[in-house]
Parts: structure tokens; sequence; C-alpha cells
């Protein structure tokens, strides 16, 4: 036994070698962790159970049988985060730079099943030179093979990939449907061709880096959802998110015990500014709603007039979309409302009860919107909010003009609780541009039309800039102080606690996509 048990040692000795100890000073060289690195930080101490540590690939092309490594690039298995079961794969690029096998691909599939049947996240820890080159179609059957399995998975566990090396070519289209990408800077970066192919095909001459590094897909794709330092802090982010979400789509995320005695936030009662065209930062009315340091942003350098984020209210995790006036005066256009549809729909695929902080002028005009298809695309924003069946609560703390006041969570597409602050003016349009419309004859006929339009526009904010009409029609349940909008929203969740909504029988909607 004692020989048996030593061919045993010796094998798993070997297996978390990788593909050998220059290999791992190279990784260690471009300030990147080894894929068990990556695992042991990211997993509870010694939860870590690893499944597939002998695998090798089939390849015998090319001189492949003769370099087999145990593992075939990939860690993969299971342990716990905060003492919640995850399912966890690594790619090693100590072994064919992390490429993907037949095998690899089998190890990861494995994971992804036993994460299905179990109701556990999948956190992906991707940095691989793709295919394996060697096995030509058996890769990219693998490959088709996890982008299946991430669709079936969709909206039923929460899937995380992190960005920690190179990810090219069809490869990125399994982070892609994944819930959440982050990313490294310095050394990760993902695209469908790299700089070589362009330079081919477009004659344009540009880096990894700015073609797809994580800055660039932080800003302006949008493709990245988190940007980290590291891999150390990576996997903290990681972490950090993973604690707002619940296990899967029939799962709540665990309250968390807090003290209350906050209630109220003075701070909030002269946040926004007399003057409706001065902005004012709704980080501040965030912070002054939520508890403590608990806002964790998500998309933070992509389409910033529109804020999205975890946080908890009362220990309760909540998902925020908030318009911003700070950046482009908070109006809706086409990549703020793709980045806020799909955040709608993920806080609704897993219960996660949504809060809207609404300061919105309207859509943006020009024909860079219109031809970029605004229309398409504020829909899906307008479409994720009506589908959802979360607790959904919506307060205006300023303006809420036109389809706008619509599309953000109003009452009529089906928000539980609708709160307006005072300052709320609620419209088709702002004074001017309304007043240049339906007053056009009497302002052009007058001796003085600069005085007849300032006439009717006061006339026209008198009547409606004001959260008082939509409250005698029921569509603002509640016009409030704003320093009571905590202690409101943390009863009105309380109460939504239970929200049952039955959906008509369909197979699946058909989204603006
Ligand atoms: C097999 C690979 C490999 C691959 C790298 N290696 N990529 N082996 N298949 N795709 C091996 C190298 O031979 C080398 O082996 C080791 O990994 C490290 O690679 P280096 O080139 O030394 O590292 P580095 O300089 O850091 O460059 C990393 C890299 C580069 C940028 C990823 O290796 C590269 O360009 N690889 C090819 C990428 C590629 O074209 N992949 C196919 C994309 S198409 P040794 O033995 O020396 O350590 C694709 C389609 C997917 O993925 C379709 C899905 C639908």
């Amino acid at each position: 036994m004692d020989k048996k048990l030593e061919t045993l040692r010796a094998k798993l000795a070997e297996a978390k070698l990788g593909g050998g100890q220059a290999r791992i000073d190279a990784q260690h060289k471009k300030g990147k962790l080894t894929a068990r690195e990556r695992v042991h930080f990211l997993l509870d101490d010694d939860s870590f159970e690893e499944i597939g540590a002998l695998v090798t690939h089939r390849s015998t092309d090319f001189g492949m049988a003769g370099q087999q490594f145990l593992g075939d690039g990939v860690v993969t298995g299971y342990g716990t985060v905060g003492g919640r079961l995850m399912y966890v794969f690594a790619q090693d690029f100590t072994v064919f730079g992390g490429s993907l096998s037949e095998t690899h691909a089998e190890k990861i599939c494995k994971v992804m099943d036993l994460a299905m049947k179990n109701g556990a996240p999948v956190i992906g820890l991707n940095d691989s030179g793709g295919a394996r080159i060697q096995e030509g179609v058996n890769s990219l059957g693998g490959y088709a093979d996890i982008f299946y399995r991430n669709v079936q998975a969709s909206g039923v566990i929460p899937q995380i990939s992190a960005i920690l090396g190179p990810c090219a070519g069809g490869a990125v289209y399994s982070p892609a449907m994944t819930d959440f990408i982050l990313m490294v800077e310095g050394s990760s970066y993902m695209f469908v061709t790299g700089p070589n192919v362009v330079r081919t095909v477009t004659n344009e001459e540009v880096t990894s880096e700015e073609l797809g590094g994580a800055q660039t897909h932080a800003s302006k794709s949008g493709v990245t959802h988190l940007v980290a330092a590291n891999d150390v802090d990576c996997i903290d982010k990681i972490k950090r998110l993973l604690s707002y979400l619940p296990q899967n789509c029939e799962d709540t995320v665990p309250l968390l015990p807090y003290a209350l005695g906050d209630e109220y936030r003075d701070e909030l009662t002269d946040l926004v500014p007399e003057n409706a065209n001065q902005p004012y930062d709704m980080k501040d009315v965030i912070a002054g709603i939520v508890d403590g340091e608990t806002f964790f942003e998500i998309h933070e350098n992509y389409a910033e007039n529109i804020v999205v984020g975890f946080a908890r209210l009362a220990g309760r995790s909540i998902g925020i979309v908030a318009n911003q006036p700070t950046n482009l005066a908070g109006v809706l256009d086409v990549n703020s409302s793709k980045k806020a549809a799909r955040f709608v729909r993920f806080c609704d695929c897993f219960n996660i009860p949504l809060l809207v902080l609404e300061d919105v002028p309207g859509f943006l005009p020009g024909t860079d919107q219109e031809w970029n298809a605004i229309i398409t695309n504020g829909a899906k924003l307008l479409y994720a909010f009506s589908e959802a069946t979360v607790p959904r609560i919506t307060v205006i703390t300023r303006k809420a003009y036109g389809g706008a006041y619509d599309v953000m969570n109003s009452k009529h597409i089906g928000a539980d609780m609708n709160f307006a602050w005072p300052g709320a003016e609620i419209a088709v349009m702002g004074a001017k541009g309304a007043s240049e419309i339906i007053f056009k004859k009497e302002i052009e006929a007058a001796d003085d039309p600069a005085a007849k339009l300032a006439e009717k526009e006061q006339e026209y904010a008198e009547t409606f800039a004001n959260p008082y009409r939509a409250a005698a029609r029921g569509f603002i349940d509640e016009v409030i102080h704003p320093r009571e909008t905590r202690r409101k929203l943390i009863k009105a969740f309380a109460m939504l606690e239970h929200k049952v909504v039955n959906r008509p029988k369909r197979k699946h909607g058909n989204v603006p996509l």
C-alpha cells in the first residue's frame, strides 16, 4: 500500500506544479498569480476540493502525446466563499498558455454541470491563449460546450468571469455571456481579433492595451463591469460582489444583522440645489440612503450619466439604478439605457429588489443617438423594468420629464412604491420648451415676446413643475421630506418582502435586443 500511496502523492504533487517551476516563475515575473494561488485567495481557508487534478489531454498530433501535464491547464473544483458553496475553474497559463483543449473544456463543463444541479455560483478565472492550436476542431467544440452551458445557466445561477491574462478570439464569448466580467489593469485583455489582424484588415495601428485592455472595456465598450489593480484586488472584488448575490434564482440574499437608529439623514435635506439647472452628485444621495459604506458600484466608468450598483439597506441587499445629474445632466442615452437594462435584468433574475433614484431631463437628442438606435436601446430599459417582478421602488429627487418619466420605473410600468421629494418636477418637458410650443402664437403676437415667454414659462412651471399633479392622480404614492427617505425605503422594502407576481404563460418575451 505504501508504494501505491507514494504513487498517488507523487502524481498530486506533479499536478500542483502545472507547467513546472520555470513557467510559474515567469508568471510571477509578469506580476500575475498562478491558477492555484488565485483559487487559494478566492476560497475560504482549506475549503477547496479539487476535481480532475489527474486529467490529461488526448491529443497525439504535433508530438503532443509526449507532452502531458496533469490537470491539462485548468484547476477545477468547489469550495466556499464566506461559508457559501461556490464552483470554480482557474485556467493555468503555465500549461500550454492555459489554452483550451477538449479535456480542459470537459473539466470546466463538469463543474458548471455540478453548479447547475446544486444551485451555486460559478466563478471562472480566465488566463488563456485561446483554443489549443494542436487540437483544432476538438477545441472549438469544447468552447461551444461551455457557451451552451453559459446560456443554460443564465438566470439560474450567478456566473462571474475574471479576466486575468489574455482572452482572445471566440474565447471572449463565454465571459460575455456570464453576468459579470472583471479585468485587471495592465495584464488582461479581451478582443475578437488582435492588433495584427486589425492592422491587416483596417490599417489601424493599435496596441493590445488600447484595443482591449481593462480601461478600454471599462470606459469605451462597457464589456467589463469592474476593473482591478492586480490579481489580489480582483479576487477581493469578486468576493465583495458575491456578498450581494444569492446562490441561485430560487434563493434570496441573506439579510445581514443591522442595528437601526440612523433612519433620518439630515444631509439629504438641502442636497438638491434650488436652481434646477445646477448639478449635484447622485452618489451623495445614495450614500445618504444606504447602510454605511455598502454601495458597490458596477460599470463605474461607462455611461456615467447613469449609476448602477449594489448596496445594503438595513442589512438587505438591493440594486440601485440612479440618474447622475453631474454627467450630461443625467439624460438617458443609448449606452446608459443598455447599462441600466442589463443591471435591472440581472437583479430581477436573482431576486434582488430595485431602488430607482430619478432625476432625468429626458432622452438625449441628436443624429448620433437616433442612428445608434436610441429607440431600440431605450426600449431595453423600458422592457427590463416592465418585466421585473422583484420589489421596485422609485424616488424622484428632481426632474422626471417626458418618456424618461415613464421608463424610469414609473407606477404605470409596475413600480410598487413611488416617492417624490417636494422639489420634484414631473411633466412632459421643461417649462421653457413647453411654453415655446403651446403658447407660440401668443408669444409671437406680444409686444415683448421675451417677457411673454417668461410669464408663460412661470405659469407652466407653477402648474406642472411639482410633484402634486402626479400625487393627485396616485402616480406618486407619497411626497416625502428628503431626510426621511431612508426610513421610508426600509419600511417599504420590508413591506414588499413577500411580493408575488404572476406573469402570463409564454415561452419567453422578445426583449428588443
Ligand atoms: C497551444 C499555446 C497557445 C495555444 C500559447 N501557447 N497559446 N499552446 N495553443 N493557443 C503556449 C506557447 O506555445 C507557450 O508554450 C506557452 O503557451 C506560453 O506562450 P508564450 O507565447 O510564450 O507566452 P506570451 O509571450 O505571454 O504570449 C501569450 C499569447 C501567445 C499572447 C497568448 O502565446 C499567443 O498569441 N498565443 C496564440 C493565441 C491564439 O492565436 N489563439 C488561438 C485564438 S483563436 P511553452 O511550451 O513555450 O511554454 C481561438 C478560437 C476560439 O481561440 C474559438 C471559440 C469559438
